[in-house]
């Protein structure tokens, strides 16, 4: 069966879209990451993409409308056949718009176990808690922020002396994991019949 094409949105380091891109790479991987965009120009994930031959597309919505910002990045990702979207720190929050023009195919990877701490500072609220579990999600993205449904976690446990820095290094070890592999389930389980 055809690959479905996977376009991936980052701001940053962009480790996750690597670990998205590097499991790609396999015979047997069901998505084939066509585009990789980013809002900032100078996102270190950006040149690691390029590198590696994959499409990139920067634009910063600096002084742009959000809705002519969204209308670059729509058009780049149908322009590149793009299916479906996975966020990979992507620090930006999507219009109900644009989310509504990709209802159902975008995905998010989040640095806690939703519903627990949505939003910024996860590791640090969950030290601040005193929780002795933490862990990454990943869930369907939806309007609401960190909210739409759970296609799978990771759990990692808190370690006496933990910091958010410590913590975090180590949840980010299984968010590697995680997320291409969610991605890849998720999208075995599409059929045709859901294209729109
Ligand atoms: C990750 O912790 C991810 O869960 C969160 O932002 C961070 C992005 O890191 N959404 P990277 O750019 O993928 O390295």
């Amino acid at each position: 069966m055809a690959k479905r094409k996977l376009g991936i949105l980052i701001s940053g380091r962009g480790s996750n879209m690597a670990s998205l891109v590097e499991a790609s790479r396999t015979n047997d991987s069901p998505y084939e990451v066509v585009l990789v965009a980013s809002d900032k120009p100078d996102a270190a994930g950006l040149e690691w993409a390029a590198e590696r031959g994959i499409p990139i597309f920067a634009q910063s919505p600096k002084g742009m409308p959000k809705a002519e910002y969204e209308a670059a990045i729509d058009s780049a990702l149908r322009k590149a056949g793009v299916e479906a979207i996975a966020l990979a720190g992507y620090m930006r929050l999507l219009s109900d718009a644009f989310v509504g023009r990709w209802q159902g195919r975008i995905v998010n990877i989040h640095p806690s176990l939703l519903p627990k701490y949505k939003g910024l500072d996860t590791h640090s609220r969950a030290l601040e808690a005193g929780d002795t579990v933490a862990g990454c999600s990943v869930h369907i993205v939806t309007e609401e922020l960190d909210a739409g449904e759970l296609l799978g976690q990771a759990e990692v446990p808190v370690l006496p002396g933990d910091t958010p820095h410590s913590l975090a290094v180590r949840v980010l070890e299984q968010e590697h994991l995680l997320y291409p592999r969610v991605v890849a389930e998720w999208l075995n389980r599409w059929d045709c019949s859901r294209l729109p």
